[in-house]
């Protein structure tokens, strides 16, 4: 299965990719992880990305299309991959296009998650992340057993920088000029399926599964 979550900041691609990555035995790539990760480590990349990120804007397009081309290559994604935060752009999806059309496969489906900006905002401020393994917690919906401290090993539980409530703003306007097109892009492929982001996360999860053709699945 090769699929792409879209969606607005805080929509739940994240949480959602994770129950199918162990569900389906595909990896998660999301490049906002990835570069997240190159900027504690402080690589080139990282370096060059990080001033965007923290105003809530995109990375260039060059930049994460070199990431992602290097990231599909891996052995762990020959079988399929679930895309987290990628494409965003229009340039992003043709870039993608091309680096499956070279390798002879294809998308299977695009799912775009949809909630309202008063949801992103809501859950955005409640979200705490797990400063050593990245596990992702949210104040009311999905709480730690214990305040402060991850459930799987223990780690400091931090916010994103970017979820500052004017960084979120800008995440969504972002999100509204250079992502939603992407809807459009899919749509003229029969690639998109629309999913009601709102409700808990089983329930967002049973709609993905249906949109997908996976409801039957045990
Ligand atoms: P990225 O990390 O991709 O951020 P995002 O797309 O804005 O998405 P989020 O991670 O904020 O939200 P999510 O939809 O995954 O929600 P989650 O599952 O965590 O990107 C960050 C930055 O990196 C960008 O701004 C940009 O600078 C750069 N970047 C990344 N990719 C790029 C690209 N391709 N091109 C250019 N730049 C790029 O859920 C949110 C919260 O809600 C959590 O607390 C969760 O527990 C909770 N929650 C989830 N589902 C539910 C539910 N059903 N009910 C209640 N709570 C829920």
């Amino acid at each position: 299965m090769r699929l792409v979550l879209l969606g607005p900041p805080g929509a739940g691609k994240g949480t959602q990719a994770e129950l199918m990555s162990r569900e389906f035995g595909i990896p998660k790539i999301s490049t906002g992880d990835i570069l997240r990760e190159a900027v504690r480590n402080e690589t080139d990349l990282g370096i060059r990305a990080k001033g965007y990120m923290d105003k809530g804007e995109l990375v260039p397009d060059e930049l994460i299309l070199d990431l992602i081309e290097e990231r599909i290559s891996s052995g762990d994604a020959e079988e399929g991959f679930l895309l987290d935060g990628f494409p965003r752009t229009v340039a992003q999806a043709e870039g993608l296009e091309k680096m499956l059309e070279a390798r002879g496969v294809f998308l299977d489906s695009v799912v775009s998650l949809d909630v309202s900006d008063a949801t992103v905002v809501d859950r955005l401020s409640q979200r705490y992340v797990c400063g050593s393994c990245g596990r992702v917690y949210n104040l009311v919906s999905q709480a730690p057993a214990e305040q402060g401290a991850c459930d799987d090993c223990g780690g400091r539980l931090e916010q994103r920088t970017d979820d500052e409530p004017e960084t979120v703003v800008e995440r969504l306007r972002v999100y509204d000029e250079q992502t939603q097109p992407l809807r459009g892009f899919y749509q003229s492929r029969s690639l998109l399926s629309s999913v009601d982001g709102n409700g808990s996360t089983e329930e967002v999860y049973a709609r993905i599964r249906k949109a997908i053709g996976e409801e039957s699945r045990p």
